[in-house]
């Protein structure tokens, strides 16, 4: 195991259509039964102590979290080698700075549409200019090499993959554009779940046609252990990349555990067995029984993805 993904919150300032039901979904627990700083610190440390050396914090919306500078802080703390945290940037024009101060080295944001009245609509009232200036500030902390993902939906924005690539003539992101997973339940997932899905293999030949020929990127210079194949082309500062999830299935390679919020261990982002870490941190952590209970949770997984999930991607923090 590589990676150690921690959820801090199933709630979120936004309802993305490939996310969350307008309504939003179940909340798993009232705001007092999340994992509290001090949970989040036994899990890390036991983590550190099986080799893991990558923390992504993610929600959720993570940033919505009031203490998530000091769940940074003390996360970071542990000699961890790569902390990153994934956010949809709304609220970073305040948070970046405090977070880079508490130790969190990468940041990856999402972004669905570079067109405001689309980016609205598939986030239901997010405000893309907000987002542009949470990006500026994340710059002015120190977050260069940012990575933005993508999530492509056929008839929905599939037709700026090409725009986006364009971003990294100017800026030195790695773009990445992910294919939609049909997880939990949905606005995407109605009668035909499928139907939002555009594989990576079309996404690239239509960057291709716009900004010519593709060069991949060794896998050791990306920063991060994701699953994401990079590539870079002439007169670009940054990079593209593409997670496969439902084309090619990476399950193979998988190098993560996944940290619900409420102290859940998920074996896969789709069907998969968990493992509740709660008795090994309450009243008192106990370390040697959370490395047992990681290694329970690997037993559990599937070889192969199920390609459903009973989860919605805000519970489980992707
Ligand atoms: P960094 O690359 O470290 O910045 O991490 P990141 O949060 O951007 O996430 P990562 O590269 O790990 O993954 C990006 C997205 O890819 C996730 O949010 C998921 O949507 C998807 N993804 C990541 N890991 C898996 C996996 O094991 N299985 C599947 N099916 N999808 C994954
Ligand atoms: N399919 C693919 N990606 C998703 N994400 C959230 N839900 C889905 C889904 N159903 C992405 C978000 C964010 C990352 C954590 O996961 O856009 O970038
Ligand atoms: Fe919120 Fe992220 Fe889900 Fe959008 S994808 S609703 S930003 S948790």
């Amino acid at each position: 195991m590589r990676l150690l993904r921690i959820s801090v919150t199933d709630r979120c300032n936004l309802r993305c259509i490939y996310c969350m039901p307008d309504e939003g979904v179940d909340w798993m627990a009232p705001r007092g039964d999340l994992l509290s700083p001090a949970d989040f610190e036994a899990v890390v440390a036991a983590a550190v102590r099986i080799g893991i050396r990558h923390v992504k914090l993610t929600g959720g919306e993570p940033t919505i979290r009031p203490d998530i500078v000091e769940i940074a802080r003390r996360v970071a703390g542990l000699g961890i080698g790569d902390l990153s945290l994934t956010t949809n940037g709304l609220l970073l024009d305040r948070l970046a700075q405090p977070l880079r101060l508490a130790g969190v080295d990468r940041l990856t944001v999402s972004c669905d549409s570079l067109q405001a009245d689309r980016f609205e609509q598939i986030t239901h009232g997010g405000d893309l200019a907000q987002f542009w200036r949470g990006v500026e500030a994340a710059q002015q902390a120190g977050f260069t090499r940012m990575k933005l993902n993508v999530v492509v939906m056929r008839g929905v924005n599939d037709d700026e993959v090409a725009d986006f690539a364009l971003l990294t003539r100017e800026h030195p992101w790695t773009i990445r554009f992910i294919e939609y997973m049909p997880l939990g339940r949905s606005v995407l997932t109605g009668d035909d779940p499928d139907a939002a899905i555009v594989n990576n293999e079309e996404i690239m030949a239509r960057i291709v046609d716009r900004v010519g020929p593709l060069t991949p990127i060794e896998r050791h210079r990306e920063a991060g252990v994701g699953p994401a194949s990079v590539f870079t082309f002439e007169g670009a500062r940054g990079r593209v990349g593409f997670i496969s999830a439902m084309s090619r299935p990476f399950c193979e390679t998988c190098n993560r555990l996944r940290l619900t919020a409420v102290g859940e261990l998920r074996s896969c982002l789709f069907d998969g067995g968990e493992v509740n870490l709660m008795p090994a941190l309450r009243p008192e952590p106990d370390l040697d029984h959370i490395i047992r209970l990681f290694g329970q949770c690997v037993e559990m997984r599937p070889d192969v993805h199920s390609n459903r999930g009973n989860r919605a991607m805000s519970q489980i923090g992707g």
